[in-house]
């Protein structure tokens, strides 16, 4: 049992640290937490006790009332007062702490969309929700917030780093951490968005400098470096495309993508258009132009490059078997 007790630190409520603000939030935490403890237990007890105490007398026995007391007004406005400055000049140091992103920080774009989280590097290189955010330890980052215009409010919320910060389409939003260890932490959405909100969860990746930099190196410019299709795959990736669209046959939020390309496709108006380049194209920048039928007009207008585009189409042709072309 001692052992079990000693595996799971049971007297620790927080998540694991991982960044610098956890010497603000985590004292503060605790410092409150005992606080608020200690005076519930004392002056829950003074108040049964005092209960106790005088009950069962009548008025007869106190025939003055209760008197003021200027001393004691003093002493329990001045304590609690002297606490809740104490508690306030803390918070507030924290806040500029963690409101102030640093000079020099390496500057990240995190974008949320339903139901996806995006991560755009310096040099171009992006990686996606499944992958995650990879950012070197120690240094501090900065990350700019977005959501497209026609999406809702999503949360960036990372645990073991004590942030969170909104996403709101039309506004661009800022937070910043410094990683203190390597290792992998969850992030998650913590604004309701809708059915997958509670899907929208990728990791911060975070490895030294020498692996950060070998990563962008890695990801950058594949648009140009890998063959269109796998390229694609990548794009596909990236924009969360995968979140809704299947490439397995099974239906999710949209129609599943594979063996679509060259295909007929019946929209829910019941007219039937041509799978080609034009329709994908339509789906991608116009995605309300054309539902397909049994399925509900849910996509949001994501930003995708002519390049990613082109990507794009060549990977939805390599997964149809209606398309006869140039495959891998
Ligand atoms: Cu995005 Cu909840």
């Amino acid at each position: 049992m001692m052992n079990l007790l000693a595996q799971t630190q049971w007297w620790n409520w927080l998540p694991e640290k991982g960044s610098t603000f956890t010497q603000w939030v985590d004292p503060l935490f605790y410092f409150e937490l005992i606080l608020s403890v200690v005076l519930f237990v004392g002056i829950g007890g003074c108040m049964f006790y005092f209960a106790w105490k005088y009950h069962h007398k009548n008025r007869e026995d106190h025939p003055h009332g209760s008197h003021h007391n200027n001393t004691l007004e003093i002493v329990w406005s001045v304590i609690p007062l002297g606490i809740v400055m104490f508690i306030f000049v803390w918070g507030f140091r924290g806040m500029m702490d963690m409101t102030q992103p640093q000079a020099y920080s390496t500057e990240i774009v995190v974008t949320a969309s339903r139901w996806n989280w995006q991560f755009s590097y310096p040099n171009g290189a992006q990686s996606s929700m499944q992958d995650g955010l990879t950012v070197p330890v120690n240094q501090p980052i900065r990350i700019v917030l977005k959501t497209p215009l026609t999406d809702v409010i999503h949360s960036f919320y990372v645990p073991a780093f004590r942030i969170k910060k909104d996403a709101v389409p039309g506004r661009y939003n800022e937070t910043w951490f410094k990683a203190t260890q390597t290792g992998e932490y969850p992030i998650y959405c913590a604004e309701y968005c809708g059915q997958q909100h509670s899907q929208m969860r990728s990791k911060v990746r975070v490895v030294s400098e020498d692996e950060y930099y070998a990563f962008l190196a890695d990801a950058a410019n594949f648009l140009d470096n890998d063959p269109p299709a796998v390229a694609g795959q990548k794009v596909f990736a990236i924009k969360g495309c995968a979140t809704c669209h299947s490439v397995e046959g099974k239906p999710g939020t949209g129609p599943p993508l594979n063996d679509v390309f060259a295909s007929k496709v019946t929209l829910t108006d019941g007219s039937q258009v041509d799978a080609d380049e034009n329709y994908i194209m339509n789906s991608v920048k116009n995605p309300s132009s054309q539902i397909v039928a049994g399925f509900q007009d849910q996509m949001t207008v994501l930003d995708v490059s002519e390049k990613e585009l082109d990507a794009l189409i060549a990977y939805l042709k390599s997964i149809s078997k209606h398309y006869v072309g140039n495959k891998e």
